[in-house]
């Protein structure tokens, strides 16, 4: 994405400093860069959230509050791409501690179904409760009175309770876009109370896939005793409605892009320069575990090995998007895939050809659209994802209704195209039938696979998931919740506590001093 110059808000809202519509996502959708001249710019950040949410809140007046990426101050509000940009400062330790420790090394892989071992650690746990607490009161301050207020993601589950005391006014939503996981997983959480308690402060949460709202409800009941009605859960008082909304793609983007003559075309040079082979199967994953890229390298591998495939006529193009990479898992998994991927080229390549070509890099949306049209196959088959973005691209982008999805079961979007060839990705015989089928199917099959699906995605796209949650939160009178309870005069709650330097446990258990230094300057804001 190019860089934007650095403007100043505008909108009659924003003079006011209050808008009705607040968005809180870990990231903006920029990222701070620098280039080799040491000029600073922005690019489009990684990942499926800001693709979603970027083309909502275009449309939209609203403020997106979220961290520019880098360690350090926060650049002042500005406008981006019409989106109005409230950066939020992380310090190192709070990148450390708050991002990469207990969002990312704890939460991601726990709500994951634990592929890789998630680790506890105390003082990430503080930080995550004083990053949380930042978020809550720059929404307090940029929210409009009844203001909807929108946090997404798993990096801000304590917000909704937080910010429910600083604000009881506004209608609060929540929405996960990873897997929300069961009981049996979660309850591993040293936080896990007070997770459930952060979320339940939500007027509605949100989650990708219905056994991720049946676990929610679940442990709300088995964990903090809340009561389930036909509609959500009643937790102190309060009603809060849980329900699943598939998130989407820009359909409309998409196909667009698709029918592009300078897309169309790129497609055409790209396989012209993978050599014209028979079959180009395609990967696009962020380089995470979650994404089962090591298990798909085996399938292919073993389908070149036994002539499943034909090494001479195949190619296999991973695209491995850098992501996380100052945590030690994902480190790990970069050298594992790519002495795979050297292995596999070692053995099967010839001169001239590659069966696998590995580009660990960002594209921009051309770019990406042209591999997907120059695809026969697209393989999308993650261990555990809450939806998977990609594979609903790929289905958007081929207008003819050409080229063949292959998709984890274990995929929030399995749920939805069910006439991909779904497939369980730790089941190598399955894999590699999946992805030879896929290879094989003549015209007619692909037709007869994808159109559904296309005409499923055109029903459900990123506006109506977006329509449908904020409809659905829109609707929640204000009037008719409990009110909050009486607190003591100039006490500002329980969360407010936390910014003192103290972490809230449930009533009875040992509290514990927080080691986090700047919170006491945040509880002042
Ligand atoms: P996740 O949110 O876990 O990264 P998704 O598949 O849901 O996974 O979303 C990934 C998003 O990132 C998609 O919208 C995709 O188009 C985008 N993307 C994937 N690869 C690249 C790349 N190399 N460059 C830029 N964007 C990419
Ligand atoms: O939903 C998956 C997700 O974690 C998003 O929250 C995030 O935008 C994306 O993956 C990319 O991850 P990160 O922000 O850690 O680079």
């Amino acid at each position: 994405m190019a860089s934007a110059p650095h403007t100043g808000i505008s909108a009659r809202q924003a003079e006011a400093g209050r808008y009705d519509l607040v968005v809180l996502a870990n990231r903006l959708p920029v990222d701070r860069t620098t280039d080799e001249a040491g000029r600073p710019g922005w690019r489009q950040s990684p990942g499926g959230l800001v693709t979603a949410l970027h083309p909502i809140m275009k449309q939209r007046a609203g403020a997106w509050i979220g961290w520019h990426g880098l360690p350090g101050p926060a650049p002042s509000p500005f406008v981006h791409d019409d989106i109005h940009l409230h950066p939020i400062a992380l310090t190192a330790d709070d990148v450390e501690g708050y991002y990469e420790g207990q969002s990312n090394a704890t939460i991601w892989p726990l709500y994951h179904d634990g592929v890789e071992q998630p680790v506890f650690d105390r003082a990430w746990q503080d930080r995550y409760r004083a990053v949380n607490l930042r978020f809550a009161q720059a929404a307090a301050r940029v929210a409009a009175p009844g203001a909807l207020v929108w946090v997404h993601d798993y990096h801000l589950q304590l917000v909704p309770g937080m910010l429910r005391e600083l604000r009881p006014d506004l209608r609060i939503g929540f929405f996960l876009h990873i897997p929300f996981p069961p009981v049996e997983l979660f309850c591993q959480m040293p936080m896990r109370e007070e997770i459930m308690r952060g979320l339940l402060g939500a007027d509605l949460v949100g989650f990708q896939h219905a056994q991720g709202t049946r676990n929610f409800r679940t442990l709300a009941a088995e964990l903090l005793g809340a009561e389930i009605t036909d509609t959500g859960i009643r937790y102190q008082g309060r009603d809060v409605a849980a329900d699943t909304f598939p998130i989407s793609i820009d359909v409309a983007e998409q196909q667009r892009l698709g029918s592009d003559p300078a897309v169309r075309s790129r497609a055409a040079q790209i396989r012209r320069e993978l050599g014209d082979p028979r079959t180009v199967i395609l990967a696009v994953d962020r380089l995470d575990y979650t994404k089962g890229i090591e298990c798909r390298l085996r399938a292919y591998e073993e389908l070149l090995s036994r002539q499943g495939l034909d090494p001479a006529d195949t190619v296999l193009v991973q695209v491995a998007v850098p992501t996380r990479q100052q945590i030690d898992q994902y480190q790990a998994l970069r050298e594992r895939v790519e002495r795979e991927v050297s292995r596999i080229n070692g053995e099967h390549a010839g001169i001239g050809r590659m069966p696998v070509h590995y580009l660990h890099q960002s594209f921009d949306r051309a770019e990406l659209a042209a591999l997907y049209l120059a695809a026969d196959v697209m393989a999308v088959t993650p261990l555990r994802d809450g939806m998977n973005l990609v594979a609903k691209e790929y289905v958007a982008t081929r207008a003819d209704g050409t080229g063949a999805l292959v998709l984890s079961e274990f995929a929030g979007a399995a749920a939805e195209l069910r006439q991909a060839w779904l497939v369980n990705p730790h089941d190598l015989d399955a894999l590699e039938e999946a992805l030879a089928g896929a290879a094989f199917a003549d015209a007619d099959e692909q037709r007869r696979r994808m159109e559904p699906m296309r005409e499923h995605l055109r029903r459900h796209d990123v506006n109506a998931w977006a329509a449908g949650f904020l409809n659905r939160l829109g609707r929640i009178a204000v009037g008719s919740r409990t009110p909050a309870p009486q607190r003591a005069a100039g006490s500002r709650g329980r969360w407010a506590e936390h910014a003192r330097g103290w972490s809230a446990r449930p009533a009875g258990r040992p509290v514990v001093r927080s080691s986090s230094g700047d919170t006491a300057a945040l509880a002042r804001d």
